[in-house]
């Protein structure tokens, strides 16, 4: 369903994606090492930072990551799953997770927080958006597959964050407004490992 997905994201209005991206850049010194967790087929906010560092990619689908290697041939791309990867530790300025952590298990997604604070450098930032709705299952019919999601609530992301030790810069809820589905909610954070 790669291609379909491309197709509904680039017919989707109001993500501030490009907005948080830039903000994010400019926190981050020259160069910065960027690990980017489901990453996908590599949309405009992967080629914004692979254009200003040297990114790293990773996702579960081998389908998206061909489409990002063509896409974004300077980045380095990884097939694994984002809750048992590893990294070794303190080696990037920046991790990047859009609109991918909710459809990561509620019972992975505080352990997988905890591994990227291990991978961040001190004054490193994560900048990711969650889901918000507090449900998960899957959803039987989503472009055309079954897809599974998973969230907490909006304090739940919140309070988890805050008890890694990272200082939340930015949260705010954006409405993004999605060809078929109508509009959808997700939280976004900005935070600062000390
Ligand atoms: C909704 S897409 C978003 C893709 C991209 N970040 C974007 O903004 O277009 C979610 C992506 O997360 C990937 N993904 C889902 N679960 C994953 C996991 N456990 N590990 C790595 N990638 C995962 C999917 O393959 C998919 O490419």
């Amino acid at each position: 369903m790669a291609e379909r997905f491309a197709t509904w994201r680039a017919g989707g209005t109001g993500s501030p994606e490009l907005e948080w991206v830039e903000d994010l850049l400019s926190l981050l010194p020259a160069r910065p090492d960027i690990l980017e967790l489901g990453c996908g087929g590599a949309a405009e906010p992967t080629l914004r930072m692979a254009s200003r560092g040297r990114l790293t990619g990773v996702d579960i689908s081998e389908e998206q990551l061909r489409r990002a290697r063509e896409r974004c041939p300077g980045a380095t791309f990884v097939h694994a799953d984002m809750t048992t990867v590893q990294f070794d530790p303190a080696s990037f300025d920046a991790v990047v997770s859009l609109y991918a952590f909710n459809h990561i298990p509620r019972a992975d997604l505080p352990k997988l927080i905890k591994c990227i604070v291990g991978w961040l450098r001190p004054d490193g930032y994560l900048l990711a958006t969650f889901g918000m709705s507090g449900a998960e299952g899957i959803e039987d019919n989503w472009l055309g597959v079954p897809m599974f999601f998973a969230s907490y609530s909006s304090a739940e992301n919140t309070a988890f964050l805050a008890e890694t030790g990272l200082g939340v810069a930015r949260d705010e809820v954006s409405v993004i407004v999605e060809p078929g589905t109508g509009e959808a909610r997700f939280q976004w954070i900005l935070a600062r490992k000390p």
